[in-house]
């Protein structure tokens, strides 16, 4: 029986390695983590992260071919094929920071591998990684590598969060990168066969190992970019009458443009964006490309751009200021479907608000209230000024006393001032607004930063409406 051990039992880790045992009852699948508390709740009925359908598939595979452990060693040790799908933060502080990829996790991980193992292996990236890294993973197992041999694949995830369970069962590709002589080609092979198991091999595409690290950071970038595309149009729109969702209604039918990742919004939010994209605008600038860093660079500007626009719109409508006025915010994941808050853009929408002392209720279905707080008390990494800097402590500075977090929709907006909707949720579509004008002070205000709502229909209620990308 073939045995895979997953190390890093996260976003990536634990989906992909359930749905891996899922499809391959005959291999045995170990997920291994150094966190307690993430192992504990995979064996739990309240699993670690929220995706829809994943409890499905854990249900069906825990307990026969599919582990969760702490056990790290061991299982590594067993393992003929170990994945790593540890995270890969912007490095915070040193040399870098702000932008480099900080690779502390995968190395302890590779260290940890060529300390352990009595065999050879195939070690996968399944990280998102600077381009070359399966170079640097290489000296460290070849320091210690007391014969055995091993091969490295690099093997990027393309799942998205809220879809995660569907985008693995049917991905649209699977990229497979190794190195070009027959060991490695081997190793592709083996990778392919398990992949083979619920993925047809036109889907599978094999590359030369820097293609497929590199193709991963470069799909993120493209995707950031168009969002960034449609957000600066939005900015356009506003100012000169155009909708934005009618030019991406129209670019949509381009077919050389195609349809999606045309959504204006208050910015793009999640764990992997920006940080890859400034991965890569580090890469850039360590080979002297300083125009191509330049231009992935203007992304992320345009993204901050986009957050801050939108606040200094809900600050200014309301009579230039928010100062003790309740804003009620709905939504605070990064987007729908997940209780994932990394790098949303409620957490910089809610700081510029409390910057101006509005007092913040704020209803996500799915994120605790203990995690927006957290989120709200802690400082940026500001990547174009990287300063390390301590977390704010939970005392008056950070506005955190106006900050309270409401147990559904209606209490939210109760006597609020304003609403802002910062993740595109289903079930604020189904909003009795009638029943929430009458609720909120006057004159009421919604800005809507996902486009969701009709805004006819809530003008007719008698609300002022802002929209990303239609003209006030
Ligand atoms: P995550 O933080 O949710 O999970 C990483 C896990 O690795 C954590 O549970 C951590 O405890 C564990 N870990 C760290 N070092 C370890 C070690 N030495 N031994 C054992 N466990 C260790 O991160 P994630 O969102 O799953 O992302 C992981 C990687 O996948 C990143 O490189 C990310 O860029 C990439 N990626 C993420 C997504 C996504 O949607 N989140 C999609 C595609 C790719
Ligand atoms: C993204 C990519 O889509 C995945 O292919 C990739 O594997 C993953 O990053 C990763 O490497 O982590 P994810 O971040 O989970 O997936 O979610 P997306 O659906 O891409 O949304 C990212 C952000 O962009 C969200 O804040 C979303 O609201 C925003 N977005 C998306 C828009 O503002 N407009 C759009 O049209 C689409």
């Amino acid at each position: 029986m073939v045995k895979l051990c997953g190390i890093g039992a996260g976003y990536v880790g634990g989906p992909t390695m359930a749905v891996i045992a899922l499809k391959c009852p005959s291999i045995e699948v170990a997920v291994v983590d150094i966190s307690q508390s993430r192992i504990s709740a995979w064996n739990s009925d309240k699993l670690p992260i929220y995706e829809p359908g994943l409890e499905n598939v854990v249900k069906q595979c825990r307990g026969k071919n599919l582990i969760f452990s702490t056990d790290v060693e061991r299982h590594v040790q067993e393992a003929d094929i170990i994945f790593v799908s540890v995270n890969t933060p912007t490095k915070a502080r040193g040399l870098g920071a702000g932008k480099a990829a900080d690779l502390t996790y995968w190395e302890s991980a590779a260290r940890m591998i060529a300390d352990v193992c009595t065999s050879d292996k195939i070690v996968v990236e399944k990280s998102t990684v600077p381009v070359r890294t399966a170079e640097a993973i290489e000296q460290i197992l070849a320091h210690k590598s007391k014969g055995i041999k091993y091969q490295i694949l690099s093997n990027p995830e393309f799942l998205s969060e809220g879809t995660a369970v569907q985008d693995l069962l049917e991905p649209d590709r699977v990229l497979i990168g190794g190195n070009e002589g027959p060991e490695g080609q081997e190793a592709i092979k083996k990778l392919k066969d398990i992949y083979a198991h619920w993925v047809s091999e036109d889907k599978i595409i094999t590359t030369n190992i820097w293609s497929a690290e590199l193709s991963k950071l470069a799909d993120n970038a493209f995707l950031a970019q168009r969002i960034s595309s449609i957000n600066a149009m939005s900015a356009l729109c506003e100012a000169t009458g155009a909708q934005v969702s009618q030019v991406s209604l129209a670019l949509s039918k381009n077919p050389k443009i195609g349809p999606r990742f045309l959504n204006a919004s208050v910015g793009f939010g999640g764990s992997c964006f920006q940080k890859d994209i400034l991965n890569l605008v580090y890469i850039c600038e360590c080979n002297g490309l300083v125009e191509v860093a330049n231009y992935w660079k203007q992304v992320i500007k345009v993204n901050d751009y986009q957050k801050s626009r939108f606040v200094q719109r809900v600050v200014s409508s309301m009579f230039n200021t928010v100062s003790g006025k309740k804003i009620a915010v709905l939504g605070f994941a990064f987007k729908k479907d997940t209780s994932d808050t990394r790098k949303t853009p409620a957490i910089d929408v809610c700081k510029g608000l409390l910057g101006d002392d509005a007092c913040l209720s704020i209803y996500d279905p799915r994120v605790s209230a203990d995690q927006i707080k957290k989120d709200l008390s802690m400082n940026n990494v500001q990547w174009d000024h990287p300063i390390h800097l301590q977390p704010l402590s939970s005392s008056s500075s950070n506005g955190l006393e106006h900050v309270d977090i409401a147990e559904d929709v209606y209490e939210a907006t109760k006597d609020a001032h304003g609403i802002c909707i910062l993740t595109e949720w289903d079930e604020f579509k189904g909003i009795d607004f009638q029943r929430v004008f009458d609720d909120m002070q006057k004159p009421a205000f919604v800005f809507d930063g996902r486009n969701i709502l009709d805004v006819g229909k809530l003008r007719e209620i008698g609300f002022i409406v802002y929209s990303i990308g239609s003209p006030v």
